[in-house]
Parts: C-alpha cells; sequence; structure tokens
C-alpha cells in the first residue's frame, strides 16, 4: 500500500524546478529560467519522480509530454505557489505596501486600451510589476481554465465556465473597406450584399471571428473568406491593399473616420455593440495586487474610458452604456 505523506519528502526547490520544466517543455529551457545546469535541473526531476513514485515527464524524441501524474502536480505547483505569492502580497500589504506581481491575459483588442489604464495603475502603484499576454480569446479561455495569471480580459462572455465577469468598456465591431471600395459611398448596406464580398478574416479561436461568424449565420449567410490573418494590424495591411473586406473591433481603428487607407462601411446592424468585460474563475482567490487592480479598474475605466471612446468610430458618443451593462455569473456549465 501507498504509504501517506509522500510530498513530505519534496523539497520546494525541486517543484520550483519541475513547474518551469513543465512549463516550457523544456529542461533546457528551465535550466535557464533557473540559472541551473541541465543536469541538476535533470537530477531534480528524477528525485521528485522517485519521491512520487511515477513519472512526471516522458520524452518522445526531442519533446516532453506531461503524464497524468505530471499535469495533476503542474496543477498542485501553481496552487501551492499562487498561494505563497498571495501571503508575500498580504505580508507587504500588512507592512503598508502593496508590491507583487500582477499577471493579466487579454485578448487582441484590448492591447489598444489596457496599457494605458496600466500606466495609470503603476503610477499609482510603483511596487508592482505587471505581466500583459495578449492573445485570442480562446487562448485566454485556455489559460483561464490552467489558473496561469490573476485576470482575464475577454470580448465575450465565456459560455462555459463559472466565471465572474464584469464588463468595464465598449468593444464594438465595424466593417472596413479601402479607401475607394465601391461600397464606400454607399449607405444602409444589407448583410446579404455585403456577404458578396471577400472577406479577410481572423484565425479559428479568435472572438471577433466568433462574433463576425454568427452575425451572419443568423442571417443565413456564408462568407467568402479570401484569406485568414493572425492579427488585426494584418488584416488591416490586407484590406488597405484590396484584398477584400473586414470585420474589426472599432479600438483597432481608432480615428474617427477610419484611417488614411481604410474607411468604415455604413452596414445595417453594424456596429455590433459589445463590451470588454474583466473576468476571473469563481472559485478563483484574488491577490492583493489583483483585488487592488480590480478596485482600479472599477474606479479609473469609465474616465480613462470616456476620454478614450471619443476618438472610436461607432459608438456615437454613449460611452455611458458601457457602465450599463450588469455585471452577471457567466452561464455554468450543466
Ligand atoms: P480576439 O478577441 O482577439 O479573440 O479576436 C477580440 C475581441 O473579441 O474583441
Amino acid at each position: 500500500m501507498e504509504k501517506a505523506g509522500l510530498m513530505k519528502n519534496a523539497t520546494l526547490r525541486q517543484l520550483k524546478v519541475f513547474e518551469s520544466v513543465a512549463r516550457n517543455l523544456s529542461v533546457t529551457r528551465a535550466a535557464e529560467e533557473l540559472y541551473l545546469t541541465q543536469p541538476t535541473v535533470s537530477i531534480q526531476l528524477k528525485q521528485l519522480s522517485d519521491v512520487i513514485g511515477l513519472p512526471l515527464i516522458e520524452q518522445i524524441g526531442k519533446r516532453i509530454y506531461l503524464t497524468d501524474a505530471g499535469q495533476a502536480l503542474l496543477k498542485t505547483c501553481r496552487e501551492v505557489f499562487d498561494g505563497l505569492e498571495r501571503f508575500e502580497m498580504l505580508v507587504s500589504d500588512m507592512k503598508g505596501v502593496k508590491a507583487g506581481r500582477l499577471r493579466l491575459a487579454v485578448i487582441t483588442t484590448a492591447k489598444y486600451f489596457i496599457p494605458r489604464l496600466l500606466g495609470q495603475f503603476c503610477q499609482d502603484y510603483p511596487g508592482i510589476d505587471v505581466s500583459l499576454k495578449v492573445t485570442n480569446r480562446e487562448r485566454v479561455l485556455q489559460r483561464m481554465a490552467e489558473n496561469q495569471d490573476d485576470l482575464y480580459v475577454l470580448g465575450a462572455l465565456p459560455e462555459e465556465a463559472d466565471v465572474v465577469v464584469e464588463p468595464f468598456l465598449e468593444n464594438p465591431l465595424v466593417v472596413v473597406a479601402a479607401r475607394g471600395h465601391p461600397l464606400a459611398s454607399e449607405k444602409a448596406i444589407s448583410a446579404q450584399r455585403l456577404a458578396e464580398e471577400a472577406f479577410i478574416m481572423r484565425e479559428p479561436g479568435s472572438g471577433i471571428r466568433l462574433a463576425t461568424e454568427q452575425f451572419f449565420a443568423e442571417r443565413g449567410l456564408k462568407l467568402k473568406v479570401r484569406m485568414e490573418l493572425g492579427s488585426n494590424e494584418a488584416i488591416k495591411q490586407a484590406v488597405a491593399a484590396n484584398l477584400g473586406i473586414a470585420v474589426l473591433s472599432a479600438h483597432t481603428v481608432p480615428l474617427a473616420h477610419g484611417s488614411e487607407d481604410l474607411v468604415l462601411l455604413d452596414v445595417k446592424h453594424f456596429p455590433i455593440r459589445r463590451h470588454w468585460y474583466l473576468a476571473y474563475p469563481r472559485n478563483k482567490q484574488l491577490s492583493v495586487v489583483a483585488q487592488a487592480f480590480l478596485e482600479f479598474l472599477q474606479r479609473e475605466a469609465k474616465v480613462i474610458g470616456d476620454k478614450y471612446l471619443q476618438g472610436i468610430p461607432g459608438l456615437n458618443a454613449t460611452p455611458a452604456a458601457a457602465t450599463q451593462v450588469p455585471a452577471r455569473k457567466a452561464r455554468q456549465k450543466k
């Protein structure tokens, strides 16, 4: 029979080494990150698997995979290190200083706004370091499921998770075309007419792509996708080069009437009104630092946002709507 308390022989250092290998899926990168030699990392890993009595990683060719035990241990390590980090922040808070690291993961469109907010936040709290990961909706949701960050910014509510969400600013979707496009001078263009055009789309996993597909699917229309690109900026370039039209967040087209090369099309039912949401898993214990950011956002987003939204097309100067949407719990998985 297994002896109880097997982890009492594992050291914090071994867990740190394992967490780094598991996160990087590489002994070399873990060694670099921790300023250790590769043999030291391998020895620590081996000792930890001996204590546990099961292999934690598998090497197939040059790639490293986590075993089931390895995956379970990675999750536990994150909880342990999160707890210790929260404790450190609590202690510095008790000493009168808010200090520590704030980890944010945000969808691509939020990168236009969040850094402005962070500028002010970091000035108010000089002891707080911030790491900001910008990626698409699918990957933000994945990071949330893996508990990799403190707080997340999404463009639509997650369907399946038990998550606390708080809308903080409008994030409307608009249709852009190259200046000189035949539709540029038309008014109240129908969805049917628009669907005849070639589209430049974001990659699968993108929230904008999902919203665009939903909009046309609800009207029984299928889009002609000419090109898929993984970045809003690249899409703007492709649209400007007349390769097609695109649906983008108005935040990516910040000049009141598009930019030199781009125009906004006047399409019925556009802009699609959406919001950015600050989100975190309901069962997550927020650190002192994450709590400070949450409160800062509740206080400042509207003030900073009101100014910022004035330059955003498609909003008709009604930024207050952002605060009218009640915070609510995302649907719970059945
Ligand atoms: P995306 O999300 O980066 O996944 O497309 C952006 C948004 O929904 O605003």
